[in-house]
């Protein structure tokens, strides 16, 4: 995995020459990657119904794929024993209560439900496909017994959970497919779900440079801009530097309430 480019527009001209003329073997899926993306934008006005649609169409290839850029089951899993290492070693215990935004196919998830005690993991998910391929990896993976739960959601109000609840939030390869004011919505409202001294983890494909997005797919933020966003809403946000060292192209953050920043319960 190459150093993170966090000075590279992608959605420029120049960029995308750039890359074509080194990967012509890649431009053929692209082209049909944009004209799908081209149609399914005129029919959906509403991200979320969009990126909804843009799920349901890479599921139908392969659920591994539509969580990841590399289908492989080795990099699936990879992946997914990337993120439950980092936050094992940054704070979440087996008796907290997690709330998985974006939990896909549990390519992470099913390692948080084991690790977890029952009823603690709560894993949720714009796609009904997504969440459907997730309860396949739970029958894989036997999992059943830990009784988590799955839920389909429309916003990220996440009006239909308990306040002061969940001692870890966490949100992996979401805000990389969403625009800010989707990210707006999650900020004004997790600190109402946040047990006191609890944590909210997420990635997000960092650029130092200007922001900007691919086919409204994927989203580039300046660390600045997310860490001013949360301040709006009292939470204090912290680069996590450790996780740069890791092989993945996305950057890291951890929101904590500023009212509580003393009771946290991770490192
Ligand atoms: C790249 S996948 C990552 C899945 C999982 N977090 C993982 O690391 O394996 C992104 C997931 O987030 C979901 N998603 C995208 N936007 C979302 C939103 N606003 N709210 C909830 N889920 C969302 C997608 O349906 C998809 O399952």
């Amino acid at each position: 995995m190459p150093a993170k480019d966090i000075r590279r527009n992608r959605s420029s001209l120049a960029h995308q020459v750039r890359y074509a003329l080194r990967h012509p073997q890649r431009v053929p899926a692209y082209a049909r990657r944009a004209l799908r993306d081209t149609w399914l934008r005129l029919r959906h006005r509403d991200h979320i119904a969009y990126y909804r649609a843009v799920m349901a169409s890479d599921a139908a290839r392969s659920a591994e794929a539509a969580v990841g850029h590399n289908p492989s089951k080795e990099t699936w899993a990879r992946i997914g024993r990337m993120q439950f290492d980092y936050l094992t070693g940054h704070g979440l215990k087996p008796g907290h209560r997690m709330l998985d935004i974006g939990c896909g196919n549990l390519r992470a998830g099913r390692l948080f439900i084991d690790y977890l005690e029952p009823g603690h993991y709560y894993g949720i998910d714009i796609s009904p496909d997504i969440l459907l391929a997730a309860q396949d990896t739970l029958v894989r993976e036997g999992l059943q017994a830990k009784l988590p739960y799955l839920a389909l959601a429309d916003d990220l109000t996440f009006a239909f959970l308990p306040g002061n609840h969940f001692d870890v939030v966490h949100a992996h390869s979401v805000f990389s497919h969403s625009p800010l004011n989707v990210i707006e919505e999650c900020f004004a409202h997790v600190g109402r779900i946040l047990a006191p001294g609890g944590f909210f983890d997420f990635t997000f494909d960092r650029t130092e440079d200007e922001e900007h997005h691919v086919l409204r797919e994927d989203f580039y933020y300046r660390t600045q801009t997310l860490t001013d966003l949360a301040a709006r809403y009292g939470l204090s946000a912290r680069f996590m530097d450790d996780w740069e060292k890791l092989p993945h192209r996305q950057s890291k953050m951890r929101l904590t309430a500023v009212s509580d920043r003393a009771r946290t319960v991770g490192s």
